[in-house]
């Protein structure tokens, strides 16, 4: 498919990974672009580049759950292809467990029940590893079983089974990209943050970073600029059309290493702390991205060092920012 000329609606646009995924889209010269997102960890600050590069583009702060909302901005944009990236963290799902599987459900069957209706054509649905739970083999190919750990982990599988039975009930265009763990600029460092964020400012506050557990579990990290640039390549290949697809750089890293990786990005040599393992954590993470290599040929771009440096960047410019504004 040629995004090229197409109307394409961003859920979650204003996020981490969505925010992105729109900087991306706009190389591909859409006739349109909207964002939805409900602003609820989302930033207008994270589309600044987006709408200096793409005046046209429209933002709503709308509920992804609202069929009214949804209904009118899909009718408005004229909308033909859906990136659902709208979610609530994991962290959230811990504290607020039945709020956050209810929102994460909410929202795929909404976008699931438009497309149905006919109100676009293709939905490209955003899962996560989360989904697998922790590793029963490795690498973790996507016929691995949904061993869900967490409520976020349960709705975001729940999610996925939805959007496939559109498609096989209602013969909904839909493909399902699983990405592993994404880092990079923007990734939201406040309420529910990612353990990246989380360290680098501790590190820049004079605090030693905290591991929960061992810090020998295992995730599979990706820079963000490479996750979004494999889900468009993805969308743009007929062959990948109606599947499930792993995103990531196939690479396993233990937390321990990671936080060290940021403590030479940042000239840290103080101690790290442990402190209980966080419940529902995952041990092993690590994918299998033969798919995505044979269909697109997906190869990241990002060694995890580089990243960290330039993610370590990004973050210590914004906090330095924020505190002269
Ligand atoms: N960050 C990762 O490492 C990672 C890994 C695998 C998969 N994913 C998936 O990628 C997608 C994007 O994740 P992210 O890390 O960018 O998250 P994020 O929290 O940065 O972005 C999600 C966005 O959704 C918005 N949102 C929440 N509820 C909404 C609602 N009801 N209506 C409209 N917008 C709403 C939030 O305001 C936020 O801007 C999600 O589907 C997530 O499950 C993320």
């Amino acid at each position: 498919m040629n995004l090229q000329g197409k109307s394409i609606l961003v859920t979650g646009g204003a996020g981490f990974i969505g925010s992105h995924l729109v900087d991306r889209l706009i190389r591909e010269q859409p006739a349109r672009l909207t964002v939805v997102d409900n602003l609820w960890l989302g930033k207008l600050a994270n589309l600044q580049d987006a709408f200096q590069a793409f005046p046209g583009l429209q933002f709503y702060q709308e509920d992804s759950a609202s069929p009214r909302a949804m209904t009118r901005i899909l009718k408005q944009e004229a909308v033909d292809v859906v990136f659902d990236l709208a979610t609530i963290p994991l962290p959230a799902s811990l504290v607020r467990p039945k709020w956050s599987a209810r929102q994460i459900y909410d929202m795929a069957l909404n976008i699931c029940e438009l497309g149905r209706k006919g109100l676009y054509e293709t939905l490209i649905h955003c899962s996560s590893s989360e989904a697998y739970g922790s590793a029963a083999y490795t690498p973790m190919d996507e016929a691995h079983p949904l061993l869900v750990r967490t409520p976020y982990a349960a709705a975001k599988a729940a999610a996925d089974l939805l959007v496939q039975s559109y498609q096989h009930t209602f013969g909904l265009d839909a493909t399902i990209v699983r990405p592993f763990n994404n880092y990079g600029p923007r990734q939201n460092d406040k309420n529910y943050a990612g353990i990246i964020p989380i360290v680098i400012k501790r590190i820049r506050e004079g605090k030693p970073p905290v591991i929960y557990g061992d810090g020998e579990q295992t995730r599979d990290y990706s820079f963000v600029k490479d996750v979004v640039d494999g889900m468009v390549r993805l969308v743009q290949n007929d062959a990948a059309r109606g599947g499930v697809i792993n995103i990531a750089s196939g690479e396993e890293v233990t937390v321990n290493r990671l936080v060290r990786g940021i403590a030479a990005a940042m000239g840290y040599e103080g101690p790290i702390e442990y402190a209980d393992e966080r419940p529902g954590d995952v041990r092993r993470h690590l994918a299998d991205v033969s798919r995505a290599r044979q269909l697109i040929g997906y190869q990241p771009q990002t060694v995890l060092e580089d990243g960290l440096q330039q993610t370590v960047a990004w973050y210590l410019q914004q906090f330095a920012a924020q505190e002269t504004s």
